[in-house]
């Protein structure tokens, strides 16, 4: 297979390091992805050479370091295709996202009896925040079901868009599965019932091209992290008409109008949403990653990642006892997998002393565990840096292991 990208492994000076004195192989990118040297270099720079605390001062270090927050911020709205950078709000990640939908738009917009749908391959951090929710407004959570191959169920879905639903929360890509829900579709099926849509879009965006104002999303959160930017920086995106009609989900500094003992009002978007000091070192790192991506080309990427996973798959396939959890034709670069009866505690543990970074257990996604009725998986998950001797050198692993039990 062609492989467009080889020369860019150069630009993360960790894939050279060895562990246990072995080539490292880094297949754990769902979990987080390696930084390029132009991200680690911005937030160096940036606190050599612009630290000072933002929208707050009058001199030349804080207006220099608000520019950069700001126009990252602007890199993010471009990047996503939104229509105002006011939509985009930062958070420390996903997590943090969806908390703050959950917590704000909850409380505007959820009463007693109301339900909050999401589906079943859902990551925790896409269930507890509507759980929480739901136990604080006597809300109903429902859960749309998936099939065998790790596909949503559309036909249930589309009979469990009712009048009582509110919101509808879903995952872009499983980060278990790989599954690539069809979320354009699901938003306008959504839409014809009032129901807004949030997407989960941490394992989509470092892959695939997303278009907010296309999907009509009416939030979509992602993480710096996993898109080679750094950790503790995340994005809410969320069109005007919501984030204008919800409350502010933290109070303190900066997300205030006014502060008085008689009372306080709120500052305009997206700042109310953004108390306390925010990482503008990290958000400038995060354009550098965005700016790291296009340039790559989002489409260019998707096509060879796709074509690295169906080389991996039928490399997996070969061995002969390998059982893949998620199956679907639309599918990201995850793989999860069982080796025979192996645990995959046992089998990620031998890999780790080989070398190579897996990921195994529930991967945050319990209920799908339940689902398919397994404890657990090994999941190997590609960035655009990895490589098919990559894989080659974990099939020649995984046969080793396989002669070990
Ligand atoms: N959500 C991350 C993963 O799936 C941590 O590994």
């Amino acid at each position: 297979m062609e492989v467009p990208f080889r020369h860019i492994r150069n630009d993360f000076p960790i894939l050279q390091e060895k562990v246990y004195g072995k080539e490292l192989i880094y297949l754990d990118n769902a979990a987080t992805t390696q930084k390029p040297k132009v991200v680690v270099e911005a937030i160096e720079q940036g606190y050599y050479k612009t630290n000072a605390n933002i929208h707050r001062g009058v001199h030349y270090l804080s207006m220099r370091a608000t520019e950069a927050h700001e126009s990252a911020r602007a890199c993010v709205a471009r990047f996503l295709n939104a229509s105002d950078p006011a939509e985009i709000v930062f958070t420390r990640g996903t997590t943090e996202a969806i908390n703050l939908v959950a917590s704000s738009f909850g409380e505007a917009f959820c009463n007693e009896g109301d339900v909050i749908l999401c589906s079943e391959m859902e990551h925790h951090s896409n269930i507890v925040p509507w759980q929480l929710l739901c136990q604080r407004k006597k809300l109903q959570l429902k859960v749309i079901p998936i099939l065998d191959n790790g596909d949503l169920d559309r036909q249930a879905l589309r009979a469990m868009l009712t009048s009582e639903v509110r919101l509808l929360a879903i995952t872009h890509v499983s980060n278990v599965l790989g599954t690539i829900n069809p979320v354009k579709e699901i938003i306008r099926l959504a839409h014809e019932h009032n129901i807004a849509v949030l997407i989960d879009g941490a394992q989509a965006v470092p892959h695939v091209k997303v278009d907010v104002l296309d999907l009509d999303a009416d939030f979509y959160a992602f993480s710096g992290h996993k898109m080679y930017g750094p950790a503790g920086i995340g994005v809410l995106y969320g069109k005007r008409k919501w984030l204008d009609q919800m409350p502010p989900y933290q109070g303190g500094g900066e997300m205030i109008a006014q502060v008085h003992f008689s009372g306080s009002t709120w500052n305009e978007l997206p700042y109310k949403f953004e108390a306390g000091t925010p990482d503008f070192i990290g958000s400038t790192a995060l354009a550098k990653a965005i700016e790291y991506v296009e340039h790559l080309d989002m489409d260019a990427i998707a096509r060879y990642e796709t074509d690295l996973m169906h080389y991996a798959t039928d490399a997996l396939l070969q061995l002969g006892d390998v059982r893949i959890f998620g199956t679907s034709v639309h599918k990201s670069a995850v793989i999860s997998f069982q080796l025979g009866n192996i645990h995959p505690f046992d089998v990620g543990t031998l890999l780790d002393r080989m070398g190579l970074a897996l990921r195994t257990g529930h991967h945050c996604a319990q209920p799908l565990m339940d689902r398919f009725g397994i404890e657990g998986t090994i999941r190997a998950s590609f960035a655009v840096y990895n490589v098919p001797e990559e894989v080659d050198v974990l099939i020649t692993a995984l046969k080793r292991i396989r002669t070990m039990f």
